[in-house]
């Protein structure tokens, strides 16, 4: 840490308030999977259906936020390590305000996942998998990046020449190529709603 000469400051209203007042647990769906695997469609689908249940939710998505907080951040394995640690201590903030939060990024190291994992209170954080067989991926190929890195134009590309870490025990486990987006979707919210985050 480069911040010494700070003190922590303890603030009136908890955590707990201010998810009791929304009415619902604070959580951290940590999606993860390879590019083109479906996280960001998911993520949205279930978002839209705990909004409409009225809850209090809030979205990161990877390319979003490449572009703004993290747009100094490149596809190094650095890079990606300070990726996910800014993405965490966001979401911790998040959380802490009593929101449900998601986060769709690759995040292909299990050793950040689990970094996330322990900024969190038990409980708080839910790893989705969103497991894609990468050949479906590349048939999908919503942006035309699995091509351009097949012809060697796009370097450190995930599942091609930079790994993917397969999450050992994921809360959740989701096929999106044997489910359709809505189904996918319910399966998330009914663990929320099993599991009590919902109220
Ligand atoms: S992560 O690995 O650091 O977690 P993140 O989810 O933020 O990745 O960003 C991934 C998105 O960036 C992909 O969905 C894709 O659109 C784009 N992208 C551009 N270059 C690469 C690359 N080399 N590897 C993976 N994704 C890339």
């Amino acid at each position: 840490m480069k911040t010494e000469n700070t003190v922590w400051h303890d603030q009136h209203i908890s955590k707990q308030q201010r998810a009791t007042i929304k009415g619902q647990r604070p959580c951290l769906l940590w999606y993860t999977g390879l590019s083109g695997s479906g996280k960001s469609t998911v993520a949205n689908a279930v978002d839209a259906m705990l909004f409409a249940q009225g809850k209090h939710t809030y979205l990161l998505d990877g390319d979003n936020v490449r572009h703004g907080l993290n747009g100094d951040l490149s596809f190094s394995d650095e890079d990606r390590v300070e990726n996910i640690r800014r993405i965490s201590e966001v979401s911790k903030l998040f959380i802490d305000s009593g929101l449900i939060v998601s986060t769709a990024f690759i995040s292909p190291f299990a050793s950040d996942r689990d970094m996330a994992r322990k900024l969190l209170a038990d409980g708080e954080f839910i790893e989705v998998f969103i497991d894609t067989p990468i050949d479906v991926c590349e048939q999908r190929d919503p942006k035309g990046l699995y091509k351009k890195a097949r012809a060697g134009e796009i370097k450190h590309f995930t599942g091609i020449d930079s790994a993917y870490d397969v999450p050992v025990s994921p809360e959740l486990h989701i096929k999106t190529a044997e489910f359709s987006i809505e189904e996918c979707a319910a399966q998330i919210v009914a663990y929320l709603q099993d599991n009590n985050y919902l109220g």
